[in-house]
């Protein structure tokens, strides 16, 4: 059976030699008799996996010995929940960008807990742009910044400067797409479903001086301390994720790492914005200098609404039967999206920007 190219923001493609691994060894892994789904996490087996996990994203990011790497459930979502419960214990006050709705929901939920300052927004312009950072509170617990806008295909191409107060970065859609200095964050996350793996396991890198700040008596599953005291093993981790997880971080350090991998995704990238910007029919809302290499929103140039509407849905139905699928642009937005992940082959932008160049010809 045909594979499509899978544009999806995730869940999204993973690398085909990934899923023909998986397939191969999906039965019996190595001499263990089991599947990995079917083994328990305190076996030799899968002891081994979470170690080979943990140190091949420590290779892959460059990740320092006084960082904590962890494995955790509940996505990212979580991640907005347990940073202001872990970390914003001191002053009870965190600064955070608005730079979209994944952004807008890390301070929502910061709020809870405490005092979230908002100290930059670029919703005046539909999340078109990123705001200038001039700096942080020197007070603040943490400065929180979403580097990869998923939704509006934001991305930041250097780290903020903010001074002596921790940074802390979600990372989910930009994860190893580009090679990013940890040392930079306080703390980094990344939800597996795009760069990472399949969805059930969430990346979580926390610089070993944060834990001083984490306050006695928090349930325990949501106290960073759990986790790092139980090797990501607290309770049952999810198994089969973190055993893709491995075997992606195999695959990106057999590709070359992240700096081969960020050239692949500039060419990509490339590719599709010298389309956008030359087309007639099709346009990139995004500020040029803050593109991200990884989620491509476009648009058409159709002014009348529902002339535009229907237009967008000829284009992803149209695109889907020529085998490029999940094109639309995410609910709250509309229009179209190219996810363009890593393990998307030059290929698929390639067949995307010829069905593309067709389309033009012949609805604009
Ligand atoms: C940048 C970003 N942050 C957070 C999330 C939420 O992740 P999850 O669904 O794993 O909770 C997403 C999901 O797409 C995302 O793109």
């Amino acid at each position: 059976m045909k594979r499509f190219y899978n544009f999806s923001a995730g869940p999204s493609m993973l690398p085909e030699s990934v899923l023909a691994k998986a397939a191969d060894e999906m039965l019996c892994y190595e001499t263990s008799g089991q599947s990995v789904m079917e083994m328990s996490h305190r076996s030799k087996p899968f002891e081994a996996i979470i170690a080979g996990a943990e140190a091949l994203v420590r290779q892959n990011m460059a990740i320092p010995d006084d960082y904590h790497v962890l494995f955790l459930q509940g996505g990212a979502s979580l991640q907005f929940h347990m940073l202001p419960l872990n970390f914003m214990t001191i002053n009870k006050k965190a600064d955070f960008t608005l730079t979209g709705t994944w952004a807008q929901k890390a301070a929502e939920e910061a709020k809870r807990l405490g005092t979230a300052n908002i100290v930059g927004s670029s919703k005046d312009k539909k999340w078109s742009y990123l705001p200038e950072i001039t700096g942080a509170d020197p007070e603040a617990d943490y400065f929180h910044i979403c580097y990869n806008n998923t939704i509006e295909g934001t991305q930041y191409h250097s780290i903020p400067e903010v001074g002596a107060v921790p940074l802390i970065g979600d990372i989910s859609s930009g994860v190893l797409s580009a090679p990013l200095d940890v040392t930079r964050f306080a703390v980094l996350y990344a939800g597996a479903q795009k760069n990472l793996g399949p969805a059930g396991v969430t990346l979580v890198i926390i610089r070993k001086d944060m834990m001083e700040r984490i306050p006695a008596g928090l349930p325990a599953m949501l106290s960073y301390k759990t986790h790092v005291d139980g090797g990501s093993m607290y309770n049952t981790p999810p198994c089969y994720a973190i055993y893709i997880f491995k075997l992606v971080q195999e695959w990106i350090r057999d590709m070359g790492g992240a700096e081969v991998i960020y050239r692949q995704n500039q060419e990509k990238a490339r590719l599709l914005y010298d389309f956008l910007d030359s087309s007639s029919l099709f346009f990139s809302p995004v500020e040029k200098s803050v593109r991200s290499l990884m989620n491509v929103p476009f648009l058409t140039t159709e002014k009348d609404a529902d002339k535009a509407e229907a237009l967008n849905k000829k284009f992803v139905k149209e695109s889907e039967a020529a085998g490029l699928v999940n094109l639309a642009g995410h609910r709250s937005v509309g229009g179209m999206r190219a996810s363009i992940y890593n393990a998307m082959p030059l290929e698929g932008v390639q067949a995307l920007v010829a069905f593309m160049k067709e389309f033009e010809a012949r609805c604009a």
